[in-house]
């Protein structure tokens, strides 16, 4: 199956990354290489581009259509560990990274990795296939709480109890191993008009596979301690769970002090790390939109270390 996928808000992301020609960067979300060769067509020779991916068919891909370039380091793993490649790769401090958060045109549209509502495949949703949980083991394996707690947390489902407790009766009878299963008991369970109701239950299970929302809010400041001075991070989010975690650990690293109110001195030692350079995020424009209708809810907010 081709690899497509067309990168959102790319031209105001190298604008916002500031690219110094000889500066290291990083790309934590390699995907294709979209980004990241519009990083690279902008570095000399002493450039260099780390980039991460934790699917290995995303790096494969990545490598034919970066193959032009040779000051690239792959590097196939959660960028959770990027304080750790950093280490290994004797890198202290680098000019700027970006995270494009979430899946990728292929791995959404490719049957067999289970992400999609729109096809049949094994329910997966992995986005390293190394990894043990699955989706179907979540389906199959949580408890209806559990089940409840994640359709309410990560897909703000309202009719989360009911579906649980349908997937729990099916479950019963027999294994919910695929995508169309699933897809249709969420169905049965809710009582809407709208097209795809089971939309939320499916980004809610990729969020748990994948542990989405927790290596985000875990990495943000990993990044940023690596940031030389003037260095940008830029951050493209899709939902508003992650936009909010962007937002909000924005704000946490720009303040001076986090001690309560009246406490007459400082007793934190909070140290200012960043400036916020979009107050507001940045969303795709008429052209964009008409163009790639995954960039309708993409929003791109973009801190800098002080
Ligand atoms: C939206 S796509 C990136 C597309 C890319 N910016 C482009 O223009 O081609 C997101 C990619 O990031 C990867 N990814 C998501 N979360 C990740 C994580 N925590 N660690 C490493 N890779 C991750 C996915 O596997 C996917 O390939």
């Amino acid at each position: 199956m081709e690899f497509e996928h067309i990168s959102v808000l790319a031209e105001e992301t190298i604008e916002n990354l500031n690219i110094k020609p000889d500066g290291i960067y990083a790309d934590l979300t390699l995907g294709k290489g979209g980004h990241s060769k519009k990083i690279l067509e902008k570095l000399s020779d002493k450039g260099r581009l780390i980039a991460f991916d934790q699917d290995k068919e995303a790096i494969m891909a990545a490598k034919e259509n970066l193959k032009d370039f040779s000051n690239v380091i792959y590097v196939n793993t959660n960028f959770e560990n990027f304080e750790s490649t950093l280490k290994d790769l004797n890198i202290s401090k680098i000019d700027g990274a970006l995270m494009d958060i979430g899946v990728s045109s292929y791995q959404i549209d490719n049957a067999s990795r289970g992400f999609s509502y729109m096809h049949d495949g094994p329910l997966d949703m992995r986005m390293d296939v190394e990894n043990e949980l699955t989706a179907e083991t979540i389906v199959n394996e949580y408890s209806k709480e559990e089940l409840t707690e994640i359709f309410s947390k990560y897909g703000e489902e309202r009719f989360s109890k009911t579906i649980a407790r349908n997937i729990v009766d099916y479950r019963n009878k027999q294994r919910i191993d695929t995508t169309f299963k699933l897809r249709d008991i969420v169905n049965k369970s809710v009582r809407t008009k709208e097209a795809h109701p089971e939309k939320r239950v499916f980004q809610a299970l990729r969020i748990e596979v994948n542990r989405e929302l927790e290596v985000l809010e875990n990495t943000i400041e990993d990044v940023v301690d690596h940031l030389n001075v003037g260095g940008r991070l830029c951050i493209i989010t899709f939902h508003s769970l992650e936009d909010r975690i962007v937002k909000n650990k924005f704000k946490d690293l720009e303040k001076d002090c986090t001690c309560p109110p009246g406490l007459p001195v400082c007793v934190c030692d909070t140290v200012r790390k960043v400036k916020i350079i979009t107050n507001k995020p940045i969303v795709a424009g008429k052209k964009e939109l008409s163009e790639n209708s995954r960039s309708k809810s993409a929003k791109l907010r973009v801190c800098q270390r002080v």
